[in-house]
Protein backbone atom coordinates (compact mmCIF):
# COMPACT_ATOMS: atom_id res chain seq x y z
CA UNK A 1 0.00 0.00 0.00
CA UNK A 2 1.77 3.34 -0.85
CA UNK A 3 -1.25 5.83 -0.58
CA UNK A 4 -0.91 9.58 -0.01
CA UNK A 5 -2.52 10.25 2.97
CA UNK A 6 -4.84 13.54 3.17
CA UNK A 7 -4.58 15.74 6.56
CA UNK A 8 -7.92 17.24 6.78
CA UNK A 9 -9.63 19.72 8.95
CA UNK A 10 -12.47 18.89 10.97
CA UNK A 11 -14.48 21.27 9.39
CA UNK A 12 -17.85 20.80 6.97
CA UNK A 13 -15.41 20.23 4.15
CA UNK A 14 -12.90 18.28 5.97
CA UNK A 15 -16.08 15.71 7.44
CA UNK A 16 -17.78 15.49 4.48
CA UNK A 17 -14.17 14.29 2.46
CA UNK A 18 -13.74 12.01 4.91
CA UNK A 19 -17.41 10.58 4.87
CA UNK A 20 -17.34 10.28 0.83
CA UNK A 21 -13.77 8.10 1.47
CA UNK A 22 -15.46 6.22 3.90
CA UNK A 23 -18.41 5.29 1.41
CA UNK A 24 -16.21 4.48 -1.32
CA UNK A 25 -14.58 1.48 1.11
CA UNK A 26 -11.61 3.60 2.02
CA UNK A 27 -10.02 4.17 5.58
CA UNK A 28 -10.16 7.44 7.74
CA UNK A 29 -8.39 8.36 11.02
CA UNK A 30 -10.57 9.64 13.49
CA UNK A 31 -10.01 11.65 16.78
CA UNK A 32 -12.20 10.15 19.84
CA UNK A 33 -12.07 11.39 23.35
CA UNK A 34 -9.90 8.13 24.28
CA UNK A 35 -7.67 7.69 21.28
CA UNK A 36 -7.49 8.02 17.39
CA UNK A 37 -9.51 5.34 16.01
CA UNK A 38 -8.82 3.74 12.17
CA UNK A 39 -12.37 3.57 10.71
CA UNK A 40 -13.80 1.81 7.61
CA UNK A 41 -16.91 0.92 7.29
CA UNK A 42 -18.41 -2.13 9.38
CA UNK A 43 -20.24 -3.46 6.76
CA UNK A 44 -18.17 -3.48 4.18
CA UNK A 45 -16.04 -6.81 4.48
CA UNK A 46 -13.35 -5.54 2.31
CA UNK A 47 -13.15 -2.22 4.50
CA UNK A 48 -12.78 -4.15 7.12
CA UNK A 49 -10.05 -6.50 5.98
CA UNK A 50 -8.01 -3.32 5.50
CA UNK A 51 -8.12 -2.21 8.80
CA UNK A 52 -6.25 -5.26 9.72
CA UNK A 53 -4.06 -5.05 6.55
CA UNK A 54 -2.78 -1.10 7.34
CA UNK A 55 -2.31 -2.29 10.98
CA UNK A 56 -0.75 -5.00 10.06
CA UNK A 57 -2.76 -7.14 12.71
CA UNK A 58 -1.23 -11.39 12.96
CA UNK A 59 -5.11 -11.75 14.54
CA UNK A 60 -8.76 -10.79 13.35
CA UNK A 61 -9.48 -9.22 16.83
CA UNK A 62 -12.99 -8.50 16.89
CA UNK A 63 -13.53 -4.82 16.26
CA UNK A 64 -15.74 -1.65 18.38
CA UNK A 65 -19.12 -0.60 16.38
CA UNK A 66 -18.95 3.04 16.25
CA UNK A 67 -22.55 4.98 16.45
CA UNK A 68 -23.89 8.57 16.61
CA UNK A 69 -26.37 7.39 19.59
CA UNK A 70 -27.71 5.06 21.21
CA UNK A 71 -30.73 5.47 18.71
CA UNK A 72 -28.52 4.29 15.61
CA UNK A 73 -28.22 1.18 17.59
CA UNK A 74 -31.19 -0.83 16.93
CA UNK A 75 -30.08 -2.57 13.51
CA UNK A 76 -27.01 -3.86 15.30
CA UNK A 77 -27.38 -5.24 18.45
CA UNK A 78 -30.12 -6.05 21.09
CA UNK A 79 -30.02 -3.74 24.60
CA UNK A 80 -30.24 -5.78 27.56
CA UNK A 81 -32.04 -3.79 30.64
CA UNK A 82 -28.68 -3.24 32.24
CA UNK A 83 -27.04 -2.41 29.31
CA UNK A 84 -29.79 0.53 28.72
CA UNK A 85 -29.10 2.07 32.44
CA UNK A 86 -25.48 1.99 31.49
CA UNK A 87 -26.28 4.00 27.71
CA UNK A 88 -28.28 5.94 29.34
CA UNK A 89 -25.61 7.12 32.02
CA UNK A 90 -22.15 6.97 29.78
CA UNK A 91 -23.28 7.42 26.67
CA UNK A 92 -21.73 9.13 24.75
CA UNK A 93 -18.10 8.62 26.47
CA UNK A 94 -15.88 6.49 26.66
CA UNK A 95 -17.69 3.03 27.34
CA UNK A 96 -17.82 0.25 25.14
CA UNK A 97 -20.43 -3.05 25.72
CA UNK A 98 -20.81 -6.16 24.08
CA UNK A 99 -23.40 -6.86 23.43
CA UNK A 100 -26.17 -9.60 21.75
CA UNK A 101 -25.33 -9.42 17.87
CA UNK A 102 -28.69 -9.19 15.70
CA UNK A 103 -28.64 -12.35 13.25
CA UNK A 104 -29.47 -9.53 10.42
CA UNK A 105 -27.09 -6.94 11.19
CA UNK A 106 -25.61 -6.73 7.83
CA UNK A 107 -22.59 -6.40 9.93
CA UNK A 108 -19.05 -7.86 8.45
CA UNK A 109 -18.56 -11.38 10.10
CA UNK A 110 -14.79 -10.24 10.60
CA UNK A 111 -15.71 -6.98 12.80
CA UNK A 112 -17.07 -9.60 14.92
CA UNK A 113 -14.62 -12.32 14.23
CA UNK A 114 -17.49 -14.49 13.53
CA UNK A 115 -18.97 -14.26 17.37
CA UNK A 116 -22.99 -14.04 18.07
CA UNK A 117 -21.74 -10.93 20.49
CA UNK A 118 -20.55 -6.99 19.22
CA UNK A 119 -18.35 -4.28 21.04
CA UNK A 120 -20.54 -1.05 20.47
CA UNK A 121 -19.54 2.67 21.28
CA UNK A 122 -20.67 6.32 20.79
CA UNK A 123 -18.29 7.95 21.13
CA UNK A 124 -18.33 12.00 22.34
CA UNK A 125 -15.98 13.59 20.49
CA UNK A 126 -17.61 16.03 18.42
CA UNK A 127 -15.62 15.03 15.36
CA UNK A 128 -16.27 11.79 15.72
CA UNK A 129 -19.62 12.27 15.69
CA UNK A 130 -20.02 15.12 13.26
CA UNK A 131 -18.28 12.03 10.86
CA UNK A 132 -20.79 9.41 11.70
CA UNK A 133 -23.54 11.80 11.61
CA UNK A 134 -22.31 12.69 8.11
CA UNK A 135 -21.45 8.81 7.08
CA UNK A 136 -24.91 7.87 8.26
CA UNK A 137 -23.49 3.97 9.24
CA UNK A 138 -21.40 1.99 12.00
CA UNK A 139 -17.63 2.57 11.57
CA UNK A 140 -15.81 -0.46 12.96
CA UNK A 141 -12.68 1.24 14.33
CA UNK A 142 -9.48 0.09 16.25
CA UNK A 143 -7.04 2.17 17.77
CA UNK A 144 -5.23 3.55 14.77
CA UNK A 145 -1.44 2.35 15.45
CA UNK A 146 0.58 -0.29 13.50
CA UNK A 147 -0.50 -3.53 15.76
CA UNK A 148 2.08 -3.81 19.01
CA UNK A 149 2.58 -0.09 18.90
CA UNK A 150 1.64 2.41 21.19
CA UNK A 151 -2.35 3.75 21.00
CA UNK A 152 -1.92 7.69 19.28
CA UNK A 153 -3.60 10.38 20.62
CA UNK A 154 -2.54 12.89 17.86
CA UNK A 155 -3.13 13.17 14.38
CA UNK A 156 1.03 13.66 14.06
CA UNK A 157 1.28 10.41 16.03
CA UNK A 158 -1.28 8.51 13.49
CA UNK A 159 0.64 9.97 10.52
CA UNK A 160 4.10 8.69 12.24
CA UNK A 161 2.36 5.02 12.26
CA UNK A 162 0.33 4.62 9.61
CA UNK A 163 1.09 7.20 7.44
CA UNK A 164 0.75 6.06 3.47
CA UNK A 165 -1.24 3.14 4.49
CA UNK A 166 -4.62 5.08 5.10
CA UNK A 167 -6.60 7.49 2.75
CA UNK A 168 -6.77 10.25 5.19
CA UNK A 169 -6.54 11.33 8.94
CA UNK A 170 -9.11 13.69 10.30
CA UNK A 171 -6.83 16.26 12.66
CA UNK A 172 -8.81 17.09 15.80
CA UNK A 173 -6.54 18.15 17.70
CA UNK A 174 -4.82 15.68 21.42
CA UNK A 175 -7.36 13.26 23.07
CA UNK A 176 -8.80 14.39 26.23
CA UNK A 177 -8.97 11.05 27.42
CA UNK A 178 -5.50 9.45 26.19
CA UNK A 179 -6.96 5.55 27.23
CA UNK A 180 -9.22 3.39 25.86
CA UNK A 181 -12.82 3.09 26.54
CA UNK A 182 -13.68 0.63 29.25
CA UNK A 183 -15.34 -2.42 27.85
CA UNK A 184 -18.07 -4.38 29.77
CA UNK A 185 -19.59 -7.79 28.57
CA UNK A 186 -23.18 -7.64 28.78
CA UNK A 187 -24.20 -10.70 27.13
CA UNK A 188 -24.86 -11.97 30.49
CA UNK A 189 -24.05 -11.12 33.50
CA UNK A 190 -22.09 -7.28 33.38
CA UNK A 191 -18.22 -8.08 33.48
CA UNK A 192 -15.26 -6.00 33.04
CA UNK A 193 -13.19 -7.37 29.67
CA UNK A 194 -10.96 -4.23 29.72
CA UNK A 195 -10.91 -1.10 32.01
CA UNK A 196 -10.43 2.17 30.47
CA UNK A 197 -11.85 5.76 30.35
CA UNK A 198 -14.69 5.36 32.95
CA UNK A 199 -14.05 4.06 36.22
CA UNK A 200 -15.07 0.61 37.36
CA UNK A 201 -16.22 2.08 40.34
CA UNK A 202 -18.97 4.53 38.88
CA UNK A 203 -20.08 1.85 36.30
CA UNK A 204 -20.99 -0.47 39.77
CA UNK A 205 -22.61 2.34 41.36
CA UNK A 206 -25.28 2.92 38.36
CA UNK A 207 -25.80 -0.78 38.52
CA UNK A 208 -26.44 -1.02 42.02
CA UNK A 209 -23.70 -4.38 42.10
CA UNK A 210 -19.89 -5.16 41.38
CA UNK A 211 -19.03 -6.54 38.34
CA UNK A 212 -17.53 -9.76 37.34
CA UNK A 213 -14.09 -10.18 36.84
CA UNK A 214 -12.94 -12.45 34.23
CA UNK A 215 -12.23 -15.72 36.28
CA UNK A 216 -8.91 -15.50 35.75
CA UNK A 217 -6.42 -12.54 34.85
CA UNK A 218 -4.42 -15.06 32.60
CA UNK A 219 -7.17 -16.21 30.38
CA UNK A 220 -7.88 -13.99 27.32
CA UNK A 221 -10.66 -12.04 27.52
CA UNK A 222 -11.46 -11.38 23.89
CA UNK A 223 -13.20 -14.50 23.03
CA UNK A 224 -11.39 -14.61 19.37
CA UNK A 225 -8.24 -15.54 20.86
CA UNK A 226 -9.39 -19.11 22.35
CA UNK A 227 -7.60 -22.00 20.47
CA UNK A 228 -10.59 -23.59 19.21
CA UNK A 229 -12.84 -20.24 18.49
CA UNK A 230 -15.79 -20.49 15.88
CA UNK A 231 -15.01 -23.86 15.03
CA UNK A 232 -17.15 -25.13 12.47
CA UNK A 233 -19.05 -28.36 12.67
CA UNK A 234 -17.45 -30.02 10.35
CA UNK A 235 -13.45 -31.00 10.36
CA UNK A 236 -10.91 -28.93 8.93
CA UNK A 237 -7.55 -29.84 6.47
CA UNK A 238 -5.26 -27.24 6.02
CA UNK A 239 -2.76 -26.61 3.29
CA UNK A 240 -4.16 -28.91 0.80
CA UNK A 241 -3.37 -28.92 -2.25
CA UNK A 242 -5.58 -31.36 -3.47
CA UNK A 243 -8.67 -32.39 -2.02
CA UNK A 244 -9.96 -36.14 -1.10
CA UNK A 245 -12.91 -36.84 -2.69
CA UNK A 246 -15.88 -35.85 -0.43
CA UNK A 247 -14.26 -32.91 0.66
CA UNK A 248 -15.39 -29.59 0.46
CA UNK A 249 -12.57 -27.83 -1.03
CA UNK A 250 -11.98 -23.48 -0.41
CA UNK A 251 -8.97 -22.71 -3.00
CA UNK A 252 -6.92 -19.62 -3.14
CA UNK A 253 -5.45 -17.93 -6.06
CA UNK A 254 -7.32 -20.29 -8.58
CA UNK A 255 -10.95 -20.78 -10.03
CA UNK A 256 -12.73 -23.43 -7.43
CA UNK A 257 -16.38 -23.26 -7.03
CA UNK A 258 -15.40 -21.76 -3.33
CA UNK A 259 -11.93 -19.94 -2.98
CA UNK A 260 -11.39 -17.00 -0.54
CA UNK A 261 -9.82 -15.05 -3.59
CA UNK A 262 -9.40 -16.47 -6.82
CA UNK A 263 -6.96 -13.69 -7.93
CA UNK A 264 -4.90 -14.77 -4.66
CA UNK A 265 -5.48 -11.39 -3.30
CA UNK A 266 -4.81 -11.44 0.22
CA UNK A 267 -7.26 -8.35 1.24
CA UNK A 268 -10.23 -10.22 -0.75
CA UNK A 269 -9.69 -13.55 1.17
CA UNK A 270 -9.73 -11.96 4.10
CA UNK A 271 -13.05 -10.48 3.49
CA UNK A 272 -14.25 -13.39 2.46
CA UNK A 273 -12.87 -15.63 4.83
CA UNK A 274 -15.79 -16.35 7.54
CA UNK A 275 -18.64 -16.18 4.34
CA UNK A 276 -17.00 -18.91 2.81
CA UNK A 277 -15.94 -20.60 6.31
CA UNK A 278 -19.63 -20.62 6.80
CA UNK A 279 -20.76 -22.02 3.15
CA UNK A 280 -18.30 -24.86 3.33
CA UNK A 281 -19.64 -25.74 6.74
CA UNK A 282 -23.45 -25.89 5.11
CA UNK A 283 -21.91 -27.80 2.56
CA UNK A 284 -20.33 -30.21 4.60
CA UNK A 285 -22.86 -31.31 7.04
CA UNK A 286 -22.18 -31.98 10.35
CA UNK A 287 -19.97 -35.30 9.86
CA UNK A 288 -18.60 -33.51 6.46
CA UNK A 289 -14.74 -32.29 6.49
CA UNK A 290 -13.31 -29.08 4.35
CA UNK A 291 -10.29 -28.33 3.17
CA UNK A 292 -8.19 -25.25 2.63
CA UNK A 293 -5.53 -24.40 -0.23
CA UNK A 294 -2.28 -23.19 1.23
CA UNK A 295 -2.53 -19.12 1.82
CA UNK A 296 0.97 -17.32 2.13
CA UNK A 297 2.37 -16.68 5.80
CA UNK A 298 2.60 -13.26 4.46
CA UNK A 299 0.27 -9.54 5.30
CA UNK A 300 -2.99 -10.75 6.02
CA UNK A 301 -1.80 -14.04 5.36
CA UNK A 302 -0.73 -14.50 8.82
CA UNK A 303 -3.93 -13.50 10.05
CA UNK A 304 -6.19 -16.19 7.86
CA UNK A 305 -3.57 -18.83 8.68
CA UNK A 306 -4.07 -18.05 12.50
CA UNK A 307 -8.07 -17.91 12.10
CA UNK A 308 -7.73 -21.38 10.41
CA UNK A 309 -5.36 -22.90 12.72
CA UNK A 310 -7.73 -21.89 15.53
CA UNK A 311 -11.15 -23.52 13.54
CA UNK A 312 -8.89 -26.57 12.96
CA UNK A 313 -7.79 -27.11 16.50
CA UNK A 314 -9.09 -29.82 18.33
CA UNK A 315 -12.20 -28.79 20.10
CA UNK A 316 -13.19 -29.18 23.26
CA UNK A 317 -16.20 -31.18 24.49
CA UNK A 318 -19.72 -29.11 24.09
O1 LIG B 1 -11.32 3.73 23.10
C1 LIG B 1 -11.45 2.78 22.33
O2 LIG B 1 -12.14 1.81 22.64
C2 LIG B 1 -10.71 2.85 20.98
C3 LIG B 1 -11.35 3.99 20.19
C4 LIG B 1 -10.79 4.10 18.80
O3 LIG B 1 -12.76 3.82 20.15
N1 LIG B 1 -10.82 1.61 20.27
C5 LIG B 1 -10.14 0.47 20.66
O4 LIG B 1 -10.29 -0.61 19.82
O5 LIG B 1 -9.45 0.42 21.66
P1 LIG B 1 -9.32 -1.89 19.83
O6 LIG B 1 -9.61 -2.66 18.58
O7 LIG B 1 -7.90 -1.47 20.01
O8 LIG B 1 -9.81 -2.74 21.04
C6 LIG B 1 -11.03 -3.43 20.94
C7 LIG B 1 -11.12 -4.47 22.01
C8 LIG B 1 -10.28 -5.69 21.69
O9 LIG B 1 -9.50 -6.05 22.82
C9 LIG B 1 -11.31 -6.77 21.40
O10 LIG B 1 -10.88 -8.01 21.78
C10 LIG B 1 -12.52 -6.30 22.20
O11 LIG B 1 -12.48 -4.91 22.06
N2 LIG B 1 -13.78 -6.78 21.59
C11 LIG B 1 -14.36 -6.36 20.46
N3 LIG B 1 -15.49 -7.06 20.19
C12 LIG B 1 -15.62 -7.95 21.17
C13 LIG B 1 -16.57 -8.97 21.47
N4 LIG B 1 -17.61 -9.21 20.67
N5 LIG B 1 -16.39 -9.70 22.59
C14 LIG B 1 -15.33 -9.44 23.42
N6 LIG B 1 -14.39 -8.51 23.18
C15 LIG B 1 -14.53 -7.77 22.09
MG1 LIG C 1 -5.68 -1.12 20.36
Amino acid sequence: MNLETESLLPDANGISRAAAILRAGGLVAMPTETVYGLAGDARNDLAVAAIFAAKNRPHFNPLIVHLPDLDALRPYADLPPEAALLAKAFWPGPLTMVLPLRADSGLSPLVTAGLSTVAIRVPAHPVARDLLRAFGGPLAAPSANPSGRISPTRAAHVLAGLGGRIAAVLDGGPCAVGVESTILGLDGAATLLRPGGIAVEDIARILGHPLLQPADPATPNAPGQLASHYAPNARLRLNVETPLQGEVYVGFGTADALSLSATGDLIEAAANLFHRLREADALAGADGQIAFAPVPETGLGRAINDRLRRAAAPRPHP
